[in-house]
């Protein structure tokens, strides 16, 4: 291809044939993708186009033409459902409940920062939008993407749809070169009645409430559909940016209000937990009045720099937290009780409820727990509900949280069922429930041979956080599975082999068509490459939550490696047995359900054969920028007095290195901070290399981050 002028050497004139020519080069590659289904120029052609003209439109403002590509809305989507890969991920946000778990919040904050309670310590407070999250990228402050959150890594491009939203600026000038502006985007109670009159009028589906009407809304395919319905946005957070749009939270969001975005006017910087707690109490008052939904209120801590010191936990903000509103409540009867069987045979009761509405969501079952909780006793074997069980026909009063199961807070009203009895045999597979000793929870010992666990397994392991198949969710496993398509998780990489082409098989069930059949095996496909992290959470191993398994691969790098040091492990004994112990944060209880898993014939053959259709990855090694201690095996022990044990462990991840409780001849380096003991004679007996806690400061200063 013929290389173009630099913008900055163009005259007006040729500025302005080009961009003639790039908007009928675009409309006409519209039409033939959409219109005729039949793409005339590859996707890297058009999207080059989109970006000169974006780069002559910055140039020339004044040359901005009527038709031009970037304020294109209409049927002419380019790309409504593409992928967006996220430069930084959209996490969520940790929930606090009462004002107790705000205050540990705080305390968690200081501890891990080192900073004593009389000294100041800022935080914003602002509403929590019940919408939607969406990414908006500028570059030389024209808006060149918008994505939704999808699973935090991916998110979809509804770039189109966005653009129809007025709160959305197409351009904007003082914003850093790169600049990615992260919102929520809502419908405002007013809209939504609106939105819903006519949709009944026009005989079409009402929405629920207005957070589902403004993700219908915004996941359009046709953004001239978008165009018509009322969406909102405030912006609250950035992604990727070239430059820091201030040193403090509080001052980046007054920057985006300056750049033209809505923020939320309840934004308040306090300067203690009780002041956040006034506000959040402020914010509740106004609740029903504000005209659009709000779910809580998130605080955040104001100082910028102290965000990047306290980092990330695998999903969340350690920086951050939702305080929620108290649950709604209803009351209804319960119907019947059910037991679920779980991934790990655990037996769950389930109160099959009369429908009811709670807080705009229409519930049908509530969590019974356990078999204690049904009596009416909690963990250490107090009352709860004063005392009373749960009996089959009782009124009830329900409660739900957030996104919480809904729960049974008291019986109302005993009604004339007998007393329930908890079952001694798994009502799936007849195999024996074994409550042990000091446990809440009985489970089914039936291991793989029973179906229930069987396919919880498969849910759990193309679960989000674990394989993530597009196309393939709990409802869909369920399905394949009692079609006898899958029956563990090799058999999903099998599936499109097995069938053939497969789509002839799929598309006679109901819901599947060709391009849906073909969607699904190639997201399938795209699940071969699986990062180690991802894989161990999906094996589904008791205990191994995605933080454990995210320590698990860091730790040993690579599933050769792995896979290993587990079967070294046999017997609970032996050297790969001490260094699975010795892992920080990995307790005996996990090391024990890890290596019998492992040492379990059926699961080693399960996993044995899902392996074959692998290439995994090991874990993304953090940015160590050349750090000296990546790859180093650490350990910290005494007091540390400059930065808290828990930061120091971050710093040390986040640098590459493997931070380990207890000293052996693979220690590399030992930090020692004050009245340290045995630790430390231990390392020096094994002439392994120690620091005082300035020496660590001063060997990895300049290879962080910040
Ligand atoms: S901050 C890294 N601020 O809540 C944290 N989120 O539960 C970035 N949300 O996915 C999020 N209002 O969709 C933040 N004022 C607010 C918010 C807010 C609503 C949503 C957002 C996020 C979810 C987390």
């Amino acid at each position: 291809m013929k290389t173009k002028p630099d913008v900055s050497e163009m005259t007006e004139a040729q500025a302005s044939a080009e961009l003639e020519q790039i908007a009928q080069a675009m409309a006409a590659a519209d039409i033939a993708y959409h219109q005729n289904d039949a793409p005339e120029i590859s996707d890297a052609k058009y999207d080059a186009l989109k970006q000169r003209n974006a780069a002559l439109e910055t140039a020339f403002p004044d040359l901005v033409r009527d038709d031009s590509p970037s304020k294109k809305i209409g049927a002419a989507v380019r790309s409504g459902f593409g992928k967006i890969k996220h430069i930084v991920p959209m996490l969520s946000l940790g929930n606090a409940f009462s004002d107790a778990d705000v205050i540990e919040f705080d305390k968690r904050i200081r501890k891990f920062l080192s900073i004593s309670d009389d000294q100041p310590l800022a935080y914003t407070a602002e509403p929590k939008i019940d919408g939607l999250s969406l990414a908006l990228r500028y570059e030389n402050g024209v808006l060149v993407s918008a994505a939704t959150r999808g699973d935090g890594e991916t998110g979809e491009e509804v770039s189109q749809n966005a653009k129809t939203i007025a709160d959305i600026p197409h351009k904007i000038s003082g914003a850093p070169d790169i600049f990615e502006v992260r919102g929520e985007v809502y419908m405002s109670h007013k809209d939504f009645e609106a939105l819903n009159a006519a949709q009944s009028a026009k005989g079409d589906k009402e929405f629920a409430n207005p957070r589902n009407a403004a993700a219908g809304s915004l996941r359009q395919l046709d953004s001239s559909i978008t165009a018509k319905r009322p969406l909102a946005f405030f912006a609250y957070a950035w992604g990727d940016i070239s430059e820091p749009l201030a040193n403090t939270q509080m001052g980046s969001i007054k920057r985006l209000g300056k750049l033209g975005f809505s923020i939320n006017p309840l934004t308040k910087l306090c300067q203690s937990p009780d002041e956040i707690i006034e506000h959040y109490k402020n914010i509740e008052v106004q609740r029903a009045t504000l005209g659009y939904d709000i779910d809580g209120v998130v605080y955040k801590v104001n100082d910028l720099a102290l965000q990047a010191r306290l980092g990330f936990r695998s999903n969340t903000p350690r920086w951050a937290i939702a305080h929620k509103f108290p649950a709604e409540t209803a009351t209804t009867i319960v119907e019947a009780i059910e037991i679920q069987v779980g991934r790990t045979g655990a037996l769950s009761p389930v109160a099959h409820l009369a429908p009811v509405t709670v807080g705009g969501v229409v519930v049908a079952r509530a969590t019974l727990h356990n078999e204690d909780y049904i009596k009416g006793v909690d963990s250490n074997g107090q009352p709860i509900r004063k005392g009373g069980d749960i009996r089959v026909g009782d009124l009830v009063e329900i409660y739900r949280a957030g996104d919480v199961i809904p729960k049974i807070r008291e019986v109302i009203k005993r009604g004339d069922g007998p007393v329930f009895q908890f079952p001694e045999k798994c009502p799936i597979c007849g195999s024996d429930a074994i409550r042990e000793e000091g446990e809440a929870v009985a489970r089914c010992s039936g291991g793989f041979s029973c179906a229930a666990q069987r396919i919880e397994k498969l849910k759990h392991f193309v679960s989000r956080n674990a394989f993530d198949i597009d196309g393939l969710g709990a409802k869909q496993v369920e399905v394949f599975t009692q079609d006898g398509w899958i029956s563990e998780p090799a058999d999903i990489f099998t599936l499109q082999e097995r069938f053939g082409s497969g789509v002839q098989q799929l598309r006679n069930r109901e819901g599947w068509g060709d391009k849906s059949a073909q969607k699904l095996f190639d997201a399938i496909n795209e699940r071969r490459n699986i990062p180690l992290n991802r894989l161990l959470f999906g094996l589904g191993i008791r205990h191994v939550g995605e933080s454990s398994a995210m320590t698990l691969a860091r730790f040993y790098g690579d599933w050769p490696g792995f896979e290993t040091a587990m079967m070294a492990a046999q017997n609970h004994k032996g050297e790969a047995w001490e260094t699975l112990n010795s892992i920080d944060g990995i307790g005996t209880v996990m090391a024990a359900a890890l290596v019998d898993f492992f040492h379990e014939p059926r699961a080693k053959a399960i996993v044995d054969r899902l392996v074959t259709h692998l290439e995994i990855e090991p874990v993304a090694v953090p940015k160590t920028n050349g750090s000296p201690v990546a790859g180093k095996t650490v350990v910290f022990t005494g007091t540390l007095e400059l930065v808290s044990r828990a930061e120091a462990k971050a710093t040390a991840e986040s640098l590459g290195a493997k931070v380990s409780g207890s000293v052996s001849a693979k220690t590399d380096i030992l930090v020692a901070g004050a009245k340290a003991g045995s630790k430390l004679k231990k390392a020096q007996s094994l002439g392994v290399k120690t620091l005082t806690e300035q020496e660590w400061l001063d060997l990895i200063a300049g290879s962080s981050d910040s």
